[in-house]
């Protein structure tokens, strides 16, 4: 193309804010009926055995949705089946030479699984668990990076009724324990280690320093990833993964038939106040419902080569590398590390290879992608790609419209998908094969989903102004509660927007949003006091009590502060105690003590020390007052502050800084 031709087209690509999906996906895509959306509507509940049907199962159910309890919903009561047995065996007469897993090590080494290959390990790995001692509903935590014995003792784990708890591995040690304790999970399988940026990292050490502050008894399963690379010992109740594994050679395990609404897993992950919460995900409704979403929005068929970059310790691992494609007979890809090692190319060197059909991915990658330039996709054919996804956190037009051109050659539709661990599955997002894209606004909500924005009080916005998200009626996928903790589950989640007397359930995603004429939905972020750092969840309160642990600090805040590549970065502002000065060290102490209390991702982008924080009259700390000193933005009105004052020396400190 010469220059002037592409000037132009940047141009047109700039001014342009509606886009077509192409005709050539159009033509192949699984769901391309606009009328969809009414029949979802008129036949509600009903409409979602539509998500049922994608899976077998050994019992039918007798009612869609049961809510003589609400907001304790129950979907597919009744039916009977077991998640493993769904995602692997039921593969294996069509499928069973055919890829399930492909995975890539950063080092470049690859292994892959046929679901015959699958079927066995899982199976030998399940039997190999059940010995240990775990039954039906012991929970089995995994913290693992992306190997794929993970999504392998995820399966297995299933097939025996087990529910599992994935924690991130880039948690830290205290997370670790943190969680293991509130599911009093006497199980951990775990790594050695993994290779970030060609190095062997120790993970083991983080594994047993998190294993010291467990209050119970465990069993641990260490899986060897670094080989040579790292010796690490076995202590007294830990067994080495192959060995384990190796004596249960060519076992097989029955499926141990669920519930629907048995737990199939648990994910932590954080809110506003207090510890991490327990999400209840159940074998029926959430299967399915990532069946469905997996089929209609990221339009994966069993002949694909499908991508997910997250990493499978986040909600979206879970629904979208493992259950959702796997479920549909795909060949789901895994990468270990990072993506610009050895080199900026490393994704596109992927797509090339395996001819991957569908990418999804986060804004935060992309931004760093156009960042890096378009020289590097350059390098790549990712013709085969078919479909772009994006998850996470809001996506600006600019990087929208990169990723639609330099990775999608203008012939691929995005699919800007809106959902949260709680939904399950993607929940606002357009059809790819019907809808018109708008770069920048999710889109309108799935079929069957009842999402709105309201205000405080519940009524609709006019279309432009900002409000709240909400979702009127329950949906397969949804979080059942919070792991032992059925209050907290009302109080978090439908207590805002719900009238009880009127038996009215409203769920309150804490979410700001705006809605437009068409009723396409763009998010603005979090309402409450979680801070979206690269699309990864963290609460303030968890970031807080990590920085007041640190020796000689008083008091904390932490918000979040707008950021180029990360969308959002923490801003931790600090009073220390009497005879504590401000120093290197003590900045130093502080982003050590957020590392080791969540974990790197959480590291404070700066450090602002204070002798006093913004209060209320009421003594309460100024959350919003730090979020604008963080962005620089005009700050209105301070006179109502117990301490006004403070406030010009803080934004002197930020600024110099
Ligand atoms: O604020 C929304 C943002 O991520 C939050 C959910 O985070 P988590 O539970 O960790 O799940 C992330 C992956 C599903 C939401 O409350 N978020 C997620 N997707 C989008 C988004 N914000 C804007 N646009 C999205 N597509």
């Amino acid at each position: 193309m010469s220059d002037t031709d592409e000037t132009q087209l940047e141009a047109r690509l700039a001014d342009q804010t509606e886009f077509e999906p192409p005709e050539s996906f159009v033509e192949q895509a699984n769901v391309t009926d606009p009328d969809i959306y009414e029949e979802f509507e008129e036949n509600w509940p009903d409409c979602w055995e539509r998500a049922a049907d994608l899976l077998d199962w050994e019992t039918d159910h007798d009612e869609v949705l049961v809510d003589d309890d609400e907001p304790f919903y129950e979907w597919f009561v009744g039916g009977e089946l077991n998640a493993s047995e769904n995602c692997v065996d039921r593969h294996l007469e069509d499928r069973g030479d055919e890829l399930a897993i492909q995975w890539e090590g950063e080092l470049g080494e690859t292994r892959s699984y046929t679901y015959e290959e699958l079927h066995r390990e899982v199976n030998e790995c399940a039997a190999a668990l059940r010995d240990l001692g775990v039954g039906e509903d012991d929970i089995v935590t995994m913290y693992m990076p992306m190997v794929p014995e993970l999504p392998i003792a995820m399966l297995a784990c299933a097939r025996i009724g087990a529910p599992h708890s994935v924690v991130f591995a880039g948690f830290s040690a205290d997370a670790l324990a943190t969680r293991m304790n509130a599911a009093d999970s006497e199980y951990l399988v775990t790594c050695d280690g993994y290779y970030r940026r060609g190095d062997g990292l120790d993970h083991i050490s983080k594994a047993n320093e998190g294993l010291e502050g467990v209050d119970h008894e465990t069993t641990t399963v260490v899986v060897d990833r670094l080989g040579d690379d790292l010796d690490h010992e076995l202590g007294d109740d830990q067994l080495d993964y192959d060995d384990l594994v190796a004596d249960y050679e060519g076992e097989s395990v029955e499926p141990v038939v669920r519930d629907a609404e048995d737990m199939l897993f648990l994910m932590y992950t954080s809110g506003t106040t207090g510890k991490p919460k327990g999400v209840k995900h159940t074998t029926g409704g959430y299967l399915s419902y990532a069946a469905w979403t997996s089929h209609s929005v990221l339009d994966v068929k069993p002949d694909d080569t499908y991508w997910c970059s997250a990493d499978i310790g986040w909600i979206t691992g879970h629904s979208y590398i493992v259950y959702g494609p796997l479920a549909l007979g795909t060949t789901t890809v895994m990468y270990e590390g990072t993506p610009d090692y050895p080199d900026k190319d490393r994704m596109w060197e992927i797509v090339e290879n395996y001819e991957v059909d569908q990418l999804y991915t986060a804004p935060t990658a992309i931004r760093a992608f156009m960042k890096w330039g378009e020289e590097y996709p350059e390098q790549h054919d990712l013709s085969s790609l078919r479909l772009l996804g994006t998850v996470g956190e809001p996506i600006n037009p600019k990087a929208w419209k990169w990723y639609y051109k330099h990775i999608g050659n203008e012939s691929c539709p995005i699919v800007d998908t809106w959902w949260q661990t709680e939904t399950g599955g993607m929940m606002i997002t357009t059809l790819p094969g019907i809808a018109t894209m708008k770069p920048g606004s999710a889109g309108p909500p799935l079929p069957g989903i009842d999402a709105q924005v309201v205000d405080e009080s519940g009524e609709e916005v006019a279309p432009g102004e900002a409000g709240y998200v909400t979702v009127n009626k329950p949906w397969p996928g949804m979080l059942r509660t919070l792991y032992r903790n059925d209050d907290r589950f009302i109080n978090e989640y439908w207590e805002a927007y719900s009238d009880e007397e009127a038996d009215e359930w409203v769920y309150f995603p804490e979410d700001g949003a705006k809605i437009d004429d068409d009723g396409y939905i763009t998010i603005l972020g979090r309402v409450d006091d979680v801070i979206n750092v690269s699309g990864h969840r963290l609460g303030t309160m968890e970031i807080e009590s990590a920085v007041v642990d640190v020796e000689g600090v008083a008091e904390a805040a932490a918000v979040g502060g707008d950021h180029d590549m990360k969308g959002e970065a923490v801003y931790t502002y600090v009073i220390l105690e009497d005879g504590y000065e401000e120093s290197e060290e003590m900045r130093q102490s502080i982003v050590e003590g957020v590392e080791d209390g969540i974990g790197p991702i959480a590291r404070p982008e700066q450090v602002i020390f204070t002798p006093e924080l913004p209060k209320t009259r009421s003594g309460k700390i100024m959350r919003r007052l730090l979020e604008d000193i963080a962005n620089d933005d005009d700050l209105g009105n301070t006179s109502t502050l117990r301490n006004p004052d403070i406030v010009d020396d803080i934004q002197e400190k930020v600024r110099s800084d």
